[in-house]
C-alpha cells in the first residue's frame, strides 16, 4: 500500500492504492479545510506535493481550473480530487 507523509511533521499514513489525498488526511487525524464536503467546488483543500507527484493520479481539466481560478501554483494538487497510486510527501499551509 501506498504512503503518504504528511509535512511538516513528518506523520506517515498507509492508505490502499487509489485512496483520495484529501481522505488520506483525514485518516492521518489531520484538518482539511473544506467548504464543498469534498465535492470539488471550492477549491480550499489545496496542497503542495513535495515528492511523488508521478504517483498521483493525473490532473483533470477541471482541478486545472480550479486551480487557476485561485492562483494556486500549477503544481498544486485540489486533494479532493487526486488518488493516491504510490508514495508521496505533501503539506498545506495550516499543518
Ligand atoms: S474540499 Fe472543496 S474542492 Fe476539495
Amino acid at each position: 500500500m501506498p504512503t503518504v507523509t504528511l509535512l511538516p511533521s513528518g506523520l506517515v499514513v498507509e492508505v490502499p492504492n487509489g485512496t483520495m489525498l484529501f481522505d488520506a488526511a483525514c485518516r492521518a487525524g489531520l484538518p482539511v479545510a473544506s467548504s464543498c464536503s469534498a465535492e470539488a467546488v471550492c477549491g480550499k483543500c489545496v496542497m503542495k506535493i513535495h515528492l511523488g507527484a508521478e504517483k498521483l493520479s493525473a490532473i483533470t481539466e477541471h482541478e486545472r481550473k480550479l486551480l487557476a481560478r485561485d492562483h494556486r501554483h500549477p503544481s498544486d494538487r485540489i486533494s479532493c480530487m487526486v488518488r493516491v497510486l504510490g508514495d508521496c510527501a505533501v503539506s498545506t499551509s495550516y499543518w
